[in-house]
Parts: structure tokens; sequence; C-alpha cells
């Protein structure tokens, strides 16, 4: 049937004003545009929003900044969550950030990603808002740290932005509503068009001795919504977290992790979720080569390199305080983690790279060092909601320039 948006599935021109994209909007028009509008005024407010789209951020950044950092968070995961319960908005939303390109698809894992830009764990720590970020042009995303059971994590302030450096700094100790509340929010909000990943810690209350109880308890709640799971040992934040990078803990945690994902897969007659292992920064040489090793060792399906790092290496301001910095300061650490487990694995496991990604050359350069995909944080705080539209874009770019038909030929290109 041709309706009127069909009008709008070619390119119509360009914004008064110069703005340099041709207005596209792939599919039909988000329904209240559509359904009132003639097409010229949809156009001009496809155009509005654009304009908004490049400024409203710049004028809100200074004033989210002026807000505590935990409270402008609240503020902007309330209008996520408000987004992601509607489909219209959801929809109005991706004509302005969603960007395709069939260079950016792959297959990792035997799941489809749109592009290899997610968003990093943190962010939506309690999978209030998933439903929000396909629409926002993130490729897929990892909720979490979920524990076993509820926290409340470390006392405030325990956030902290640090403008001069592209930074922050967190000790926020794995604050979350608990398994058992991820999982129903994400039963709620149904299969998303892009893959999601739950990342799993363990609870503050729970010993060492234990763990791998507590991380097998939330395995199990939220199994049956996890595409993927990524075992998180190395936030800096909760006490004693990082000992089970060491090789036993990791060797019997990993193990034991995967077993039960075979059992659980197998009893719901599918396929069992790829488990990856998140690391830390700051592991020496030998600890990171004993790690990789493990993970090696335990068949894990890929690896997240990395976390927040405890270094304060070339802040600008001194900062008082425990916590992980993440951020511009973490990139280059960051990459040359992936480059190492790249190189020490052969290429043979997956690498998830995150750390500093502001732009699309900080991606490329994750990707070629032997990144299949990568995450960004921080920079969606700095960057705000163009973000992974803008590194999308970018890395269609460099990729066409170099000659790369697709991401999946770019990884680990450095090492060629
Ligand atoms: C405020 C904040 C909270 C975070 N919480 C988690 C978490 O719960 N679990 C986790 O694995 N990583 C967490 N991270 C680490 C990020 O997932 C990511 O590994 C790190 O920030 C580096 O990426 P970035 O430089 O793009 O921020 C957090 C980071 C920040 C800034």
């Amino acid at each position: 049937m041709r309706n009127r948006a069909s009008a709008f599935t070619r390119p119509v021109g360009g914004c008064p004003g110069g703005a340099r994209e041709p207005l596209r909007v792939q599919g039909p028009l988000p329904v209240s545009v559509d359904r009132r509008l003639r097409p010229r005024r949809a156009e001009a407010l496809i155009c509005g929003a654009r304009l908004a789209r490049r400024v409203l951020y710049g004028v809100a950044r200074p004033i989210l900044f002026r807000v505590d950092p935990e409270r402008a968070h609240e503020f902007a995961a309330r209008r996520l969550e408000g987004l992601a319960r509607s489909p219209r908005a959801l929809k109005a939303v991706a004509a302005l950030y969603r960007f395709e390109d069939p260079r950016l698809e792959s297959q990792v894992w035997g799941l489809r990603f749109p592009n290899p830009v997610g968003l990093a764990a943190g962010f939506d720590k309690d999978a209030r808002m998933a439903a929000a970020f396909p629409s926002l042009g993130f490729g897929f995303l990892e909720v979490g740290t979920v524990t076993s059971v509820a926290q409340p994590g470390n006392p405030k302030p325990r956030l902290f932005r640090l403008p001069e450096d592209r930074a922050l700094l967190n000790r926020l100790g794995f604050n979350n509503a608990g398994a058992d509340a991820a999982a129903q929010r994400l039963a709620r909000a149904g299969r998303l068009p892009i893959p999601v990943g739950v990342n799993i810690g363990k609870a503050k209350v729970v010993p060492n001795e234990e763990a791998v109880k507590d991380y097998v308890t939330t395995l199990e709640k939220v199994f049956p919504h996890a595409d993927f799971v990524v075992v998180n040992v190395s936030s800096p934040n909760t006490p004693g977290l990082r000992a089970l990078q060491d090789r036993g803990p990791l060797l019997a945690l990993l193990t034991a992790l995967k077993a039960r994902a075979r059992d659980l897969a197998s009893a719901a007659r599918r396929q069992p979720p790829p488990i990856l292992v998140k690391i830390a920064p700051d592991l020496e040489p030998e600890a990171l080569a004993d790690a990789l090793d493990v993970a090696r060792a335990a068949d894990v399906s890929g690896l997240v390199a990395t976390n927040t790092t405890l270094s304060r290496e070339g802040l600008a301001r001194a900062i008082e305080g425990p916590g992980g910095v993440s951020g511009a300061p973490l990139r280059e650490r960051a990459t040359a983690f992936v480059r190492e487990a790249w190189r020490a694995t052969g290429g043979a496991i997956p690498i998830v790279g995150v750390g500093g990604v502001f732009t699309a050359r900080d991606a490329y350069e994750k990707i070629r060092a032997g990144a299949s995909l990568v995450e960004l944080y921080t920079g969606f705080i700095y960057g705000g909601p163009a973000t992974a539209k803008r590194v999308n874009k970018g890395l269609a770019d460099l990729l066409a320039r170099d000659g790369f038909a697709s991401v999946a030929e770019a990884v680990g290109a450095d090492h060629a």
C-alpha cells in the first residue's frame, strides 16, 4: 500500500539552515508524524527535531552537569524509562538516532549485531530502560551488574565527573535491585531488536569462598533473558572481588557457570548463552596472562576488556578517595589489553573492547587491535543521545576508507 509515509523512505532534500544529511527516514514515519501531517510539515518537523538533536544536548549538558551526577543519572534514566514504554516515541527517536549500514553488521556467537557499538554495563543496572537503546542507535547492550540479592551500594557521594579529563570516577558498589527484579523487567520488555547481555556480579554480603554459588544463583535467575552473560570479576568497588581473577578461583567460577548454563539450556531446549568474562585494566602482565590462560581453559565465549581503572595516572587534577576511573584516561590502556588479549588467544576468542570510546576513531582503534565489538559508557555521558549514531557513521566511513567490507574484516587488522 502506498501511503504518505512512503514519500519519506527516500531522500527528500536537506533541512533549511544547512543540515548536511538528506532527510532519510527508514520505514514509515513515526505514527505521530505520519498520521496528521502533510509531507512538508513532517519534513519541517524532522528538520526541527534534527536541529534540536544537535543543539539540545549542547544546552542540556551544562545544566545536567551542574546537578549532582547521580541525580542527573536518575533524571536521564526516568526520561529513558518513559521512552522505553512508548512505541510511538521509540519510533520517532529511532528516526533521529539510528544509523544503518551493512558494513557495520556482524555475527558474533551466532547473534546478529546491527552495529558493533554497545552500551557498557553500569548505565542500566536494573534493566529499567533497555528498550530505549535500540532507538538510540546502539547495536547491543549490557544490563547490570546485577547481584543475587538487592543491595544499596556504597554511601553517597559515589559518582564524580572529571570534565577536564573527560572522565568519571565511581565507587557505586553494585547498587541494584537484585536479579529477580532485573529478570522481571527484561521479561516485560520482551525480545529487543539488539542482543542484550546481562552482567552478573557477587553480592557484597557473600564471602569470596561462596562466590561460585552466588554467581550461579544469579545466572539461574537471569538466564531466560540473556543473549549473553558477562561475569564481572573486575569491579574495583566490591571488596575482594578482583581476587576472583586469580587463576584458581577464576577457573572454578567459569567452569561452574559454563556447566550450569549448559544444564539450564538443555532443560530449556535452547543453546547455552555465551559466557564472557570482564577483566580489569590494572592486572599486571603476568596476572593478565594467567586470566587469559584460564579463559581459554574454561572455554569462555568472550572477553570484555576492560572495567574501570584504579590508576590516577595522567589526571589533570588529583582526586581523593577510592573508586574506578573511566573515560579518556583509560582509552590507551584498555586498547592495549584488547591487543594483548587478541595476541595471546590468536584471535580465537571474540573480544568486547571498552574504555574511553568517544569517537569513531576510538572505536576503530579497538577493532583494529582485536575487538569484535566495542562498548561505551562515559562517552555517552559526555556525548549525549547522538553518540552511538556519530560513532557508527564515522566507523562506516573509516571502514570504507580502508577498503574493509565489514567490521569483521577489520577485527585485529593491526596484527596482520
Ligand atoms: C558510573 C559507572 C558505573 C559502572 N558500573 C558498572 C557495573 O555495574 N558493572 C560493570 O561491569 N562495569 C561497570 N562500569 C564500567 C563500564 O562498564 C566500563 O567498563 C568502563 O566505564 C569503561 O568504559 P568507558 O570509558 O566507556 O566508561 C561502570 C562505569 C561507570 C562510569
